[in-house]
């Protein structure tokens, strides 16, 4: 089963967007493991951030991410992360398709309201950087009979 960090970054923390997004992914089935509110530390936003340090938007991408608190979320899940990207949708809300969370809730290409981990190794790097051992739980809900095909 894979895991992916998500990060509800400052601007959905701050439209009261915790719950909005939250139930999508809740009422899709994937299984929430680890969740919290927090200030990003500069240090670990230019770790999380590493590929695009020689981009252009890279010091506003670190001002922004660490300038008021982001909610961080491991999701659990088959094929969870291919899934959380779809439900998050193209990275400009105004490219993005309406029903996804980007082309539902923005239009920014700043702005765009969550981070999703892109691939196996960015995800086991980036729930690394974001939760100590012990902040991921292993349980079962009631209902994962339903969505894990066993
Ligand atoms: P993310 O990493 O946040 O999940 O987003 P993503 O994969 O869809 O997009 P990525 O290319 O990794 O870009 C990381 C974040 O940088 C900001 N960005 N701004 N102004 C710009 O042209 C620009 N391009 C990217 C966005 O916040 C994007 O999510
Ligand atoms: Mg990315």
């Amino acid at each position: 089963m894979e895991k992916t960090l998500i990060i509800l970054k400052p601007d959905a923390v701050d439209r009261r967007l915790i719950g909005e997004i939250t139930g999508r992914f809740e009422r899709k089935g994937l299984h929430i493991v680890g969740l919290k509110l927090a200030m990003i530390p500069v240090s670990v936003a230019e770790k999380h951030y590493e590929a695009h340090r020689a981009k252009p938007f890279y010091d506003g991408l670190v001002k922004f991410m660490t300038g008021a608190p982001v909610v961080l979320m491991a999701l659990e899940g088959n094929r969870v992360i291919e899934i959380a990207r779809k439900m998050m949708g193209k990275t400009f809300g105004h490219q993005a398709e309406p029903g996804t969370l980007r082309g539902d809730y923005g239009v920014s290409s700043q702005f765009n309201l969550i981070h999703g981990s892109d691939s196996p190794e960015s995800a086991a790097r980036e729930l690394k950087l974001f939760f100590a051992p012990g902040e991921i739980l292993e349980y079962r809900t009631c209902d994962a009979r339903w969505h894990l095909d066993e």
